[in-house]
């Protein structure tokens, strides 16, 4: 499976379906890079996360799964689902070379740094999620500790460890993850986190990723999310609508890679179909599966490297082990079973606590609410009076002159108030845009209110937009790098050259 060796050193992901050209990203630096790859429910992600780690291999760069989910042992199985695939270790679940114990986190990592095997983490037979957080956490710290040359993390379920809401439960793994994302690079660390819904994990982990790879999404609150980071990233308000608009419609396996800073792309990329089997749950087919998983080192050696915790084997889940009298067999299994079910009640309770936590505000949240609601009155108040004393400056010049088209008024420099809207009408029909229409609608209907132009703040509040919105921000700048409209001090006006 080394077919790619002595290729150029590139990550072959799939096909642009804007340009027809393959989509292949430089291997350089890839490793220590951060990905985030969000969609709905069977849009595609496990499989193109897949198509990149199997990358990532070919290019020497080993990958770590932590895979809540039980999936990611594929990787070790050929497309057609019998002969061996990519040779990775696997730690934990139904097809693990050994068990997986909590505190087994810190020992992975070390193994994981020395010997650069790619490893899948099964997570899937460890019922608690304290257990999962834990092995996260402590690898993460001790990776951090440890690592010096590249490898690629890439976490399933990503809100279970770097959730927008950061409980009590969560503050360990969160904290691990955070440091890993924001300065893991330094120590050779990259990070591809999973999302169904990207509002869900931590808006500052989110923010880090130098590539987004969107999927098919169709809830407003995930657009949305998928929208303010193209904004954060200083997207063009037009591409940003251009590509929010396809979401909904994606089919499985496109996405939108997103990487204006690193790679400079905006693409739809169709990913190529993995060269490892895709484990499909809803197969009949996979009932008959006999796998020959392909293992990056024996599991003898695995055993013994890990002998600690093996001979603990406290929270793993039962294996027959040779030598023991069938009566001891039952009974261990016996405990292990009820030490499960102590353990998934346990975290039925801390979910409960937490989502108790969630509707509680604290009295403190209370005071900053009440402040922030006065702020807002106060500034509404002054941009009132803003608007009132424009409102009296226009009237007077009306009684001044008697009529709008007087020679005065025209004199004055404003323009009649069908060339605004003409203008208005042209502008707006050529940029086709919302936000752009919204804005310069509104410059329209108050070009008598403000002779002088409108600030930032009046257009925002007569349009109804945050004046902080990264959108409106971002179309203001636009109209006026195009020219449509041009700023006097901290006034806005429809440009005068194109009024008359
Ligand atoms: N690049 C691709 N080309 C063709 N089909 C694909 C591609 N990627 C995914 N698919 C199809 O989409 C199905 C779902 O993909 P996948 O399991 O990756 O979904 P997912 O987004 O991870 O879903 P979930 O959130 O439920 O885990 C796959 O079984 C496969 O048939
Ligand atoms: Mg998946």
């Amino acid at each position: 499976m080394d077919k790619h060796q002595n290729e150029p050193r590139s990550l072959t992901l799939g096909k642009s379906e804007l340009t027809g050209q393959t989509f292949q990203i430089p291997a350089a630096r890839s490793g220590t890079k951060k990905w985030g790859i969000v969609g709905i429910s069977g849009s595609g992600k496990t499989h193109n996360a897949a198509v990149l780690a199997e990358q990532y291999i070919h290019n020497s760069i080993p990958i770590v799964v932590f895979d809540p989910v039980g999936r990611w042992w594929d990787l070790g199985i050929a497309a057609d689902g019998h002969s061996k695939g990519l040779p990775i270790a696997i730690i934990g679940g139904q097809h693990g070379q050994i068990d997986l114990t909590p505190d087994m986190g810190s020992a992975i990592a070390r193994y994981v740094s020395e010997h650069r095997v790619p490893t899948v983490i099964d997570l899937s037979q460890m019922r608690s999620k304290s257990h999962w957080r834990q092995v996260v956490a402590d690898f993460g710290n001790e990776l951090f500790e440890i690592n010096r040359t590249p490898v690629q993390i890439i976490i399933e379920e990503a809100p279970e460890f770097v959730p927008q809401r950061v409980m009590e439960s969560v503050a360990g793994v969160y904290g691990a993850m955070d440091k890993l994302i924001r300065i893991g690079r330094n120590k050779g660390i990259g990070i591809t986190l999973i999302a169904q819904r990207p509002q869900m994990i931590n808006k500052d982990s989110l923010s880090q990723v130098n590539a987004l790879l969107v999927m098919r999404l169709s809830d407003p609150g995930s657009i949305d999310a998928a929208q303010v980071w193209l904004e954060a990233q200083g997207a063009d308000s037009d591409l940003i609508d251009t590509f929010i608009a396809q979401l909904p419609t994606l089919a499985d396996g496109t996405g939108l890679v997103l990487s204006p800073a690193w790679l400079k792309t905006f693409d739809r990329v169709h990913f190529n179909l993995r060269e490892t089997f895709h484990y499909d749950p809803e197969s009949d087919e996979d009932e008959t599966l006999t796998p020959d998983i392909a293992q990056a080192v024996d599991t003898a050696q695995l055993e013994k490297m890990f002998s600690k915790f093996m001979e603990k084997g406290r929270g793993a889940p039962s294996r027959p082990r040779a030598g023991g009298d069938a009566a001891d067999t039952k009974r261990v299994a016996e405990l292990e079973q009820r030490l499960r079910s102590a353990e998934s009640r346990a975290d039925e309770l801390q979910t409960a606590l937490e989502a108790a936590q969630e509707s509680i505000i604290t009295e403190d949240e209370v005071t900053q609410r009440i402040h922030l609601a006065v702020q807002d009155r106060e500034a509404r108040i002054v941009r009132l009076e803003t608007m009132v004393n424009g409102f009296i400056e226009q009237a007077k010049q009306i009684l001044d002159t008697n009529t709008l088209a007087s020679p005065a008024i025209l004199a004055s420099g404003i323009a009649a108030p069908q060339a605004v809207a003409a203008y208005v009408a042209k502008q707006s029909e050529y940029f086709k845009n919302s936000t752009t229409t919204k804005i310069l609608e509104t410059m329209r209907d108050n070009y008598l209110r403000f002779p002088n132009g409108m600030t930032r703040e009046e257009i925002a509040l007569e349009a109804h937009y945050d004046p902080l919105g990264g959108r409106f921000n971002t179309t203001l700048r636009l109209l006026k790098k195009r020219k449509v409209i041009v700023q006097d001090g901290d006034r806005y006006l429809l440009n005068p050259a194109h009024l008359k």
